[in-house]
């Protein structure tokens, strides 16, 4: 399906005039392939948005890093929809996980009278749903923590996190889903190409045997895979054992074990597919964050269900013209 990819970059809490200068330079020089290839996306903190919007090249995009859940007015220190579509910005970041568990924007399976609007799990879909009414263009975040991961609730919280957003959005033209494995940001640790990319060629396992996967499908708690070659293990996907049975054709994952994150990409199409439609599903940009860099950039790319990036740190270096290249 023809999407065309996505680079996001976001800068996060950082820079000065004089830095952010710089960077809009390296960016501005770098050489990189046409919009109908690659689409990019740069997100500064919210006080340099006019200053790069006027430096920008014009073939880049610029988003805020959030913004409230509603129109503005006595919501002391936030930037409202509004605001920013006055401003001629137009894309934002929400549900972002540095804001969902530092500062307890949550939109995740938990709901509880107790627990305050702002922390229920909805709140994450209300922004989506309003920054769009008021036309904006949403990168919408979701991902799990390694203690998510290690559970076995990997796909579990990200469908809540995407059923969240999902059920009240009409026009999913001007979303781009984020799945951002939260324990892969800045971390350095980045989920390799197997683990955000349904295995269905050669993979490289624990052992290092090749296994030339005709067809695999994660079916609850089962990794049904047709091989060319009976191999007793494995190896490791992720954190989770898998074995051939000998003879069969069947991987089945040790009970408990964690939902392998290779299937996630692929999983959330899945999802989409039977919660939306399939025409969302083929059309919606499925990106990836988590300590993606120049040198990991291409293998990831290369993976079909990737449609993208959500950069951090690296979309502060030089290296972000690499990832933006990692399209062709
Ligand atoms: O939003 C992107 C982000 O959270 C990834 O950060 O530094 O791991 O690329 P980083």
């Amino acid at each position: 399906m023809g999407r065309t990819f996505f680079v996001g970059g976001n800068w996060k809490c950082n820079g000065t005039r004089e830095e952010v200068k710089k960077i809009v330079s390296t960016l501005n020089a770098g050489e990189v392939p046409s919009q109908d290839v690659v689409e990019v996306v740069v997100s500064p903190p919210y006080v340099f948005l006019s200053l790069v919007k006027g430096l920008l090249r014009p073939e880049f995009h610029i988003a805020a890093q959030n913004c409230w859940v509603k129109k503005g007015g006595a919501f002391t220190g936030e930037v409202s929809a509004e605001m920013l579509v006055n401003l001629g910005i137009p894309w934002v970041i929400l549900g972002h996980s540095e804001r969902r568990l530092i500062l307890n924007e949550s939109n995740d399976a938990c709901i509880c009278p107790l627990i305050p609007y702002i922390f229920s799990f909805q709140f994450v879909g209300d922004k989506v749903v309003y920054a769009l009414s008021q036309g904006l263009k949403v990168i919408a975040c979701v991902g799990e923590t390694l203690e998510q991961r290690e559970s076995g609730s990997t796909m579990e919280v990200v469908a809540a996190q995407t059923k969240a957003i999902a059920e009240r959005v009409s026009n999913w033209a001007n979303v781009v889903l984020a799945y951002e494995p939260v324990w892969a940001i800045g971390t350095g640790k980045v989920a390799t190409p197997a683990q955000a990319q349904e295995p269905n060629t050669e993979r490289d396992c624990k052992e290092g045997i090749f296994v030339d996967l005709v067809e695999i499908n994660y079916i609850e708690g089962q990794v049904a895979c047709y091989v060319t070659q009976p191999i007793e293990k494995l190896g490791t996907l992720g954190s989770v054992q898998v074995y051939l049975d000998i003879g069969l054709s069947h991987l089945s994952l040790e009970k408990g074990g964690d939902m392998p994150s290779h299937v996630v990409h692929f999983e959330l199409r899945k999802w989409l597919q039977a919660n939306t439609s399939p025409e969302v599903a083929a059309t919606t940009r499925i990106i990836y964050g988590g300590s993606v860099s120049g040198a990991n950039c291409k293998e990831l790319a290369a993976q079909p269900d990737v449609d993208g990036f959500l950069v951090g740190g690296a979309s502060l270096k030089p290296e972000f013209i690499d990832i933006i290249k990692s399209a062709e």
